[in-house]
């Protein structure tokens, strides 16, 4: 075991070093593998998760771009499988918050971590792209949630400017704009990483569903009965006439969410990070961009997403 894990770690160090470099804006620097830029620590455990990560076919998997609504789904996908353990007065999220109900297995996984014991199914959270993840795990089902870049980036440039070391230079609003339209971001392109699980959902709609952070704001009732139903937990007559998707909705909102004391003050340990909860809780709005992009640049990266996603159905 210690002979493989040592192996891998020399694989990585060989690797990190035949990748192509460019600015982080969460760390120093990214690296481009396979058409993505990770942080360094992404490719280390992306590898391990290629050798230890065993999956289970009733695996659910959320994915998203950082920033798209990775909270809300992960509150959302908890309550909803878990509706008969907890009341809603006496909820877990209530008392620890979104972020600890399931790992991001790019952060958070190890060897040693034992996920054998956790109860069917289990719930886990990436940000990596779909063709970096091992093919074991490609045959479960995943959620994933999209959302206008333009938000997106608003709210990365927000995040990573406060968890991004002091050591290191503020970054600009410009600069991160020009990095962020060509690629150049944690798991980026955003553009290609959304498009993978589109089409995925579209070749396989019974394993990859796709939803829109717009959507949810938009209708959360109907889209969390999707949601319920896609995780093999629809909501019974009984559930509908008592109020429970409602009640779920409610619980998620971000007005409840981020009033919670936890989300105020606590912090979460991502193991390789801490962060503070309110730092996932900024405004969480549709179109906060339009407060800080001039004319100039909404319209550089609305003819990106219009290039990239052209023929393939979506609309971001
Ligand atoms: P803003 O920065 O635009 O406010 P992620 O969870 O993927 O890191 O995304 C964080 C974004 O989702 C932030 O967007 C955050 O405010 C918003 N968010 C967090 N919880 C939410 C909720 N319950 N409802 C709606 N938006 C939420």
């Amino acid at each position: 075991q210690d002979e493989l894990y040592k192996k891998i770690c020399e694989d990585y160090e060989d690797l990190i070093e035949t990748l192509p470099k460019g600015k982080g804006w969460w760390v120093e620097h990214l690296y481009k593998h396979n058409g993505f830029w990770l942080a360094p620590i992404m490719v280390k455990n992306r590898l391990l998760l290629h050798t230890y990560f065993k999956s289970q076919p009733s695996d659910l998997f959320l994915a998203s771009f950082m920033k798209s609504g990775t909270t809300w789904l992960k509150a959302l996908m908890f309550s909803t499988i878990n509706r008969h353990r907890y009341t809603i007065s006496d909820h877990h999220l209530l008392r620890l918050g979104p972020q600890s109900t399931f790992p991001l297995m790019e952060l958070e996984f190890d060897p040693t971590t034992d996920l054998t014991h956790l109860p069917a199914p289990r719930l886990f959270n990436t940000h990596l792209p779909l063709t970096l993840l091992p093919t074991s795990m490609t045959s479960c089902k995943f959620v994933y949630i999209c959302r206008d870049p333009k938000d997106v980036l608003i709210s990365k440039w927000y995040f990573t400017s406060k968890t991004r070391s002091k050591d290191l230079a503020p970054l600009s609003l410009d600069e991160v704009f020009e990095l962020f339209c060509q690629g150049i971001s944690e798991c980026g392109p955003i553009w290609d990483h959304v498009l993978q699980y589109w089409r995925a959902s579209l070749d396989s709609p019974d394993k990859v569903l796709f939803l829109k952070y717009e959507d949810l704001k938009k209708q959360p009732e109907v889209e969390l009965r999707k949601l319920a139903a896609f995780m093999g937990k629809p909501f019974t007559v009984e559930e509908e006439e008592k109020g429970v998707v409602e009640d779920i909705v409610k619980l998620c909102s971000f007005e409840s969410l981020s009033n919670l004391e936890v989300n105020k003050k606590g912090v979460n340990d991502f193991k390789v990070v801490e962060v503070e909860n309110h730092l996932f809780f900024r405004k969480g709005e549709i179109g906060d961009w339009k407060n800080y992009l001039s004319e100039e640049m909404k319209e550089r990266i609305d003819r990106i997403t219009d290039e990239k996603l052209k023929g393939s159905g979506l609309i971001l």
